[in-house]
C-alpha cells in the first residue's frame, strides 16, 4: 500500500500524542526542541553582510506578530516539545518593551531556556534584570575589536556601546558567545586578537562563514573564508588547537588554545556541515515559520492566527510542516520558490 502524506502526518501526530512532550521529531528523525524567534526586522546597525547601506524595507508594525500572538505561539510550541527559545531580530532591543515579553516567555510552561542574540548597543541597561530573570546566555554580534573597522562593517560608530555591554555581561557573570562573521578585506586582522579574548574571559568566540543573506546577493563568487580556512589561519598563529567536544546539536566546532579559559567556535553556516543534527525551527518577525534557515518560509502562522484558527488547527499545520522538513540546507535552498537566497538576515531573524 502506498504511504500517503496524510498517513505520514498521522504517524507524526501519533508520536506527538503518545510520546512525552519532550519528543517532537521531524521526518528525518531529528528532534526539534529549539525555536529561534525574531521579534523585529528592524535594526540600529547596517552591517555590510546583512543589509545594504540604505537599509531594507521594514515591515509595517501591524505585520509583526503582537506580544499576545508570540505568547500564544510559544505556549503552543512548548506543548509540542520546544524547550529552548532564542530571541533574535533585527536587533531585539529595538522592539519596544522587549523586557515585558521576556518576562512572559519565562513563565510559559515547558520553556526551560531563554537566550538572546543582540548587537549590544541598547542592551547594557537591561543586563541586571536579564540576569535576575535567569537569561540562559547572550550571543553578542561583534565582528571586530577596532572602532574604525567596526564603523566600516556596521556603518555606525557604536563600538563603544557594544563593548560596554560586553564588559557588563562579564561583570554580571552572564554566559556570552561572541559572533564574528569572517570577511575577506574587512576583519581578518581581528581573528587573532578576538581569540586572545578567550585567554582570560570564559567566553566562546565564534567565527562564522558569511552567508548570502545580505539583502543583495553574494559578495563573493566563491566563499573565501570557509570554516577549514579559518581554523588553518588560527593554527598558523597559535599552533595546534585543542579540538573540544561539541554540545549536542551544536552549529559550531569547538577549539581551545591550550591554557586559555574560553574557547573558539567555528560555524560552517554556508558549508552547512551540521544539518544532520539540526534541532531548530525559526519564526520570522512577520510570523512565518521556517524549518530551515535556507528555505523561503513554509507556513504563515500570523495568517492562521488572524483567520481565527484554533490551537488544534495551528498544531496540525505545524506538525505537517515538521513532517516535510528538507534534510539539509542545500535541499531547502533548492526547493525555494520565491528567489535565490538573498534576503536580509534581519528579516530572517538570524
Ligand atoms: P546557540 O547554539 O543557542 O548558541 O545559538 P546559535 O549559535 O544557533 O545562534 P546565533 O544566533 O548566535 O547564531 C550564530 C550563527 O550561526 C549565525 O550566523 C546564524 O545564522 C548561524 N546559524 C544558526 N543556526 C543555523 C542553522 O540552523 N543553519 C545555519 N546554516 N546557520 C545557522
Ligand atoms: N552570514 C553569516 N552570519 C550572519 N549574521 C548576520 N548576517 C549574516 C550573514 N550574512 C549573524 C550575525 C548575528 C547572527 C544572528 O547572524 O553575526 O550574530
Ligand atoms: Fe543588525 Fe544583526 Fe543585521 Fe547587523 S547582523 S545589521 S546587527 S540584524
Amino acid at each position: 500500500m502506498a504511504i500517503t502524506t496524510d498517513m505520514k502526518l498521522y504517524y507524526y501526530l501519533s508520536r506527538y500524542q503518545f510520546m512525552n512532550s519532550t519528543s517532537l521529531y521531524d521526518n528525518h528523525g531529528r528532534p526539534i526542541n529549539y525555536l529561534r524567534l525574531a521579534v523585529t526586522d528592524r535594526c540600529n546597525l547596517r552591517c555590510f553582510y546583512c543589509m545594504p547601506e540604505e537599509g531594507i524595507k521594514y515591515l509595517p508594525k501591524k505585520e509583526l506578530l503582537t506580544f499576545e500572538e508570540i505568547e500564544r505561539l510559544i505556549a503552543i510550541v512548548a506543548s509540542l516539545g520546544i524547550s529552548k527559545i532564542r530571541l533574535t531580530g533585527g536587533e531585539p532591543f529595538v522592539r519596544t518593551d522587549l523586557m515585558a515579553l521576556i518576562k512572559k516567555i519565562k513563565q510559559v510552561d515547558g520553556i526551560e531556556e531563554l537566550h538572546l542574540t543582540t548587537n549590544g548597543i541598547l542592551t547594557a541597561p537591561y543586563i541586571p534584570e536579564l540576569k535576575s530573570l535567569g537569561i540562559g546566555s547572550i550571543n553578542l554580534s561583534l565582528d571586530t575589536l577596532d572602532r574604525d573597522r567596526f564603523f566600516k562593517i556596521t556603518r555606525r560608530d557604536e563600538f563603544v556601546s557594544t563593548w560596554k555591554t560586553f564588559e557588563l555581561l562579564m561583570k554580571h557573570g552572564i554566559p556570552v558567545k561572541i559572533n564574528a562573521v569572517v570577511m575577506e578585506g574587512k576583519n581578518i586582522e581581528d581573528l587573532i586578537p578576538m581569540v586572545e579574548l578567550t585567554r582570560n574571559y570564559p567566553i566562546s568566540v565564534r567565527f562564522i562563514e558569511e552567508m548570502p543573506f545580505n539583502g543583495e546577493g553574494n559578495h563573493y563568487p566563491v566563499l573565501t573564508w570557509t570554516y577549514k580556512k579559518i581554523v588553518a589561519h588560527l593554527e598558523e598563529h597559535f599552533g595546534k588547537l585543542v579540538r573540544m567536544s561539541d554540545p549536542n546539536n551544536s552549529t559550531a566546532y569547538h577549539y581551545q588554545v591550550p591554557g586559555y579559559v574560553g574557547n573558539i567556535g567555528v560555524i560552517a553556516a554556508f558549508s552547512r556541515t551540521f544539518c544532520g543534527t539540526c534541532n531548530r525551527i525559526r519564526v520570522t518577525a512577520q510570523g512565518v515559520l521556517k524549518t530551515c534557515l535556507y528555505d523561503d518560509g513554509v507556513l504563515n502562522i500570523k495568517t492562521l492566527f488572524r483567520a481565527g484558527a484554533s490551537d488544534d488547527e495551528v498544531i496540525r499545520e505545524l506538525m505537517n510542516a515538521f513532517s516535510h522538513r528538507a534534510k539539509d540546507g542545500f535541499e531547502a535552498e533548492a526547493k525555494r520558490t520565491l528567489h535565490p537566497a538573498i534576503e536580509s538576515m534581519s528579516t530572517i531573524g538570524g
